[in-house]
């Protein structure tokens, strides 16, 4: 999604700013540009790749010391040049030469609620707007505040705009000087260490290798960037000192070794990523849910916190939320603690009952979801002060906003279908079922160390099942042509079949959709012809004979079913039956084996159809907008 790079130097910074683009350019975008300080205001902007930008600053030798660069993921307008960021603002009435040189240069993250009656008033004084943008009226709005000093004339505009965003803006007659603002969009300030230098960003990726001495903007901060100095003003406009942390953050430059595309990869990469999400945890102590402090701090007492709760409400989108959703069935199968699972964009704007003693577990990849971070603090405000978030990201806004983390070792991941942040997700997941039902008294020692034992057997078992890989391609070959699929599953694999359904969609375009089996026959066997591919996720457990009635409704109507099947389940390969076997049974974590066939299905399928795998249309990697 939209990404933010500023800087000020004494050298030339159009270098830095690129190689920032690059470094976020993972998160998915379909525009991106520059704005330079140099002899008045010049600017880049492409609907290509970041790469293309690069060739035409070189070409129309754009440098300077200053500078604002951005990825941009349609919101307001369409993908296209005229909308692409930075924007140029130019005083009230100015002829067309004036228009293009600019005065106030901006770049945003996040979206302006109140942009329609801010343009309209803008437009009144005379204002010209290019674009479609909500941006663009920013850009206006600081024009027609500013009277000599780009920090009065921003911290003025930001009392008038409604809505979640982070800024950055540099003007025609203020060399080295950037000034950001953020409200509900991450924006961090990085410090430089010469040159002078100092950045701005939306995450402390894009200055890997850079700068690693980062200060997390908080709500309603205000920061003028310049030479050699900074400071930060509150939403009160009161000067205040937010600490600088070092932060190591990964460069992003992943490399693809022997895979065609990172979701490959990133799926192979699984047995590792739990692995490390598992090594050096010997039993379920409470510190393991005290997160990767990026301060070096020891986290909050997360024992305290589990005795001071008796339910769960887990919060989440997409992929993390039915992984929620997964835990759903181990928090109360296992632990016995009643858990909630909402869709936070749901959750957020809904009347709900809040409840004091209620543990609040925000579950997410990036840590930045626009929508997930929102519920959190919305829980917050309802009175519900304990909570935990799930992350991979351990320097994210919800982890920062979280008392308690769990941060799973993943590694970056790159394509924007979720896979190996999936898994590690659910061994988070249910790690926190053990500690509460230890917490609770619910499971014993034996239980804790039994599931502990299956817990790290799980690489192995994981490698076993991608070793199904070329069955699974002779599966995709079939659905190459498809339309439209089902999947089906049951108790803790009805949440796996609504992934599989998801990662198949995302990737290949196709639309699918996934049911608890016992649903069919209340609705959707009305879809099921020969034509739509039923996809079953059959596990050996408890529910499996209800699960063996439920593909027989299919036969009976001529679907075709393809089957992933526990050894033990006694469901054969026949006609318009296709079975895959999967290597053993897994038990309670059963979902983190029987989602990777659907992973790679999806992937294969994807292929065959060439859609662009890691970069699928009209999504991003990292949703920071609601
Ligand atoms: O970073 P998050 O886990 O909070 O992201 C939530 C969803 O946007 C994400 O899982 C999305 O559904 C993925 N593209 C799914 O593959």
């Amino acid at each position: 999604m939209c990404g933010i790079v500023g800087a000020v130097s004494s050298r030339n910074i159009v270098p830095i700013l690129v190689q920032g683009l690059q470094r976020l350019e993972y998160r998915g975008y379909d525009s991106c540009g520059v704005a330079i300080h140099a002899d008045g205001l010049q600017r880049a902007r492409t609907t290509s790749r970041v790469a293309d930008l690069l060739a035409q600053v070189s070409a129309e030798d754009i440098r300077g010391s200053t500078g604002i660069a951005h990825t941009r993921w349609a919101t307001h307008g369409a993908p296209a040049v005229h909308n692409a960021h930075p924007h140029f603002s130019h005083g009230p009435g100015a002829n067309a030469e004036a228009q293009r040189a600019g005065r106030i240069a901006l770049v945003h993250n996040g979206i302006i609620e109140n942009h329609e009656a801010l343009r309209g008033a803008l437009e009144d004084k005379g204002y010209v707007f290019a674009s479609q943008t909500d941006t663009e009226v920013i850009a206006h709005l600081i024009d027609s505040h500013y009277d000599g000093d780009l920090f009065d004339a921003v911290t003025a505009s930001v009392r008038q705009l409604r809505g979640a965003f982070a800024i950055a803006a540099i003007c025609r007659d203020e060399p080295h000087r950037v000034v950001g603002a953020r409200v509900g969009s991450p924006l961090i300030l990085g410090v430089g260490s010469e040159h002078g230098e100092n950045f701005l960003a939306s995450d402390a990726m894009a200055l890997a290798g850079v700068t690693d001495q980062i200060v997390y903007l908080e709500e309603g901060d205000v920061v003028d960037v310049q030479l050699g100095k900074f400071w930060i003003v509150d939403r009160a406009l009161k000067p205040v000192t937010r600490p600088v942390r070092t932060v190591v953050a990964h460069s992003g430059a992943v490399e693809l070794g022997p895979y065609r595309h990172y979701m490959q990869k990133e799926i192979f990469e699984q047995p590792r990523a739990i692995a490390d999400t598992l090594e050096g945890v010997e039993s379920v102590v409470p510190e393991l849910f005290d997160g990767a402090p990026v301060d070096g701090q020891p986290g909050a007492a997360a024992w305290r916190v589990f005795e001071d709760i008796d339910r769960v409400l887990i919060l989440a989108c997409g992929t993390s939320y039915y992984s929620g959703l997964t835990a759903k069935y181990w928090l109360e199968g296992i632990a016995k603690i009643p858990t909630q699972v909402e869709i936070a964009s749901e959750y957020r704007y809904r009347d709900s009952v809040p409840h004091p003693r209620t543990l609040v577990v925000t579950v997410s990849q990036s840590g930045e979801t626009a929508d997930t971070l929102a519920a959190l603090q919305h829980a917050r405000s309802l009175g519900m002060k304990q909570t935990l978030t799930i992350c991979n990201v351990a320097t994210s806004a919800m982890v920062r906003e979280s008392k308690l983390a769990y941060i799973t070792r993943a590694g970056v991941e790159i394509g924007v279908a979720s896979t190996k942040a999936f898994t590690t997700q659910l061994a988070g997941l249910f790690l926190l079922t053990l500690a509460l039902g230890q917490s609770k008294g619910s499971i014993t020692e034996a239980d804790e160390a039994r599931y502990l034992k299956e817990m790290r057997h799980l690489p192995v078992a994981l490698q076993s099942v991608l070793a199904l890989e070329p069955q699974i391609i002779s599966w995709a070959d079939d659905f190459v042509q498809k339309d439209h699929a089902l999947f089906l599953g049951r108790g803790r694999h009805y949440p796996i079949a609504l992934e599989g359904a998801l990662k198949l969609k995302e990737v290949t375009y196709i639309h699918a959709e996934a049911y608890a089996a016992g649903e069919l026959k209340h609705g959707p066997l009305a879809l099921v012809t020969s034509e739509m591919p039923v996809v079953a996720v059959a596990p050996n457990d408890a529910l499996l004979e209800k699960l063996k009635s439920n593909l027989q409704e299919v036969r009976a109507r001529g679907g075709v079913l393809y089957v992933l099947a526990d050894g033990d389940t006694r469901i054969e390969s026949s006609e318009g039956m296709f079975v895959i076997r999967m290597p053993e049974h897994y038990g309670a974590l059963s979902p983190l084996l029987h989602v990777v066939p659907l992973q790679l299905l999806a992937y294969h399928t994807a292929c065959a159809r060439g859609t662009d795998v890691d970069k699928p249309r009209n999504l991003a990697k990292s949703v920071t907008v609601e």
